[in-house]
């Protein structure tokens, strides 16, 4: 991960059959085959997180398309847990030969749904770094001290930390440019060094609002990632600035 480069992350959540996700990674390798959309997409760092069933196919895919070779594959989730009898988790170990360089941690879904508490999330950064991948930890408001406070600190400059507002996932009106401008600050005061980015209903129309926000470097994209064709938009309007820098 370069610490200046924009960091686009699609989440495709429990979305997409086999068919489906093959026919998402043939139209993006084709919208890049425009060469600025390629050149802006090389200057930025994507990665696509599938569903588990999904990594395989999409790891291949990424290494062996020429075009995608600089995207990377991400996780949704990573076991607490290291290898072992843990039957139904995805541990580090499982995620080793398939390039995962990513994993989501702590989404508010899976606080909601999952009861994913933050000593949980804590456990899955150390199982991340055990296994080189970067965690990319998803905080609201309201979890930002709490979820610091079970970190050690000498990480903070390993981690992504995603601002992700509940109340505007999935509504397609991301939240005002100026309030997460607020959080992005108090972000970069309690992580110092981290990667900061916003989630929260990006879309082609309106990731243009955030891009200046200082100490904002990149964007978890949910809804907006099910078309190739929105998520090659977002990749470059919000590379753009990676590329000014
Ligand atoms: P959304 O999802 O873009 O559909 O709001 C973002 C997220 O949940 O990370």
């Amino acid at each position: 991960m370069t610490k200046h480069s924009m960091l686009i992350i699609a989440n495709w959540k429990s979305n997409f059959t086999r068919d489906q996700a093959e026919k998402w990674l043939s139209e993006f390798a084709n919208q890049l085959k425009v060469p600025t959309a390629l050149e802006k997409l090389i200057s930025a760092s994507i990665v696509i997180a599938p569903a588990f069933p999904h990594v395989q196919m999409v790891s291949d895919e990424l290494v062996n398309n020429k075009i995608l070779k600089s995207v990377s594959v991400g996780v949704q989730d990573i076991s607490p847990f290291p290898a072992g009898s843990y039957t139904g988790a995805v541990s580090g170990q499982n995620l080793e030969g398939y390039h995962v360089k990513y994993a989501i941690l702590g989404h508010s879904e899976r606080r909601k749904y999952f009861h994913e508490t933050n000593i949980e999330v804590a456990k899955k950064v150390e199982q991340c770094f055990d296994h080189d991948i970067t965690p990319v930890i998803c905080v609201d408001r309201g979890e930002i001290q709490n979820q610091a406070d079970e970190l050690d600190k000498d990480i903070f400059s390993k981690l992504v930390i995603a601002y992700e507002p509940v109340e505007h996932i999935g509504t397609g009106e991301g939240e005002d440019a100026t309030q997460v401008a607020e959080v992005i600050a108090e972000l970069a005061d309690t992580y110092p060094e981290a990667k900061l980015i916003y989630g929260g209903s990006v879309n082609r129309g309106n990731v243009a609002d955030y891009t200046g926000i200082e100490n904002l470097q990149g964007f978890l994209v949910g809804t907006a990632s099910l078309k190739a064709e929105e998520f090659v938009d977002v990749v470059t309007m919000s590379a753009q600035k990676g590329s000014d820098d």
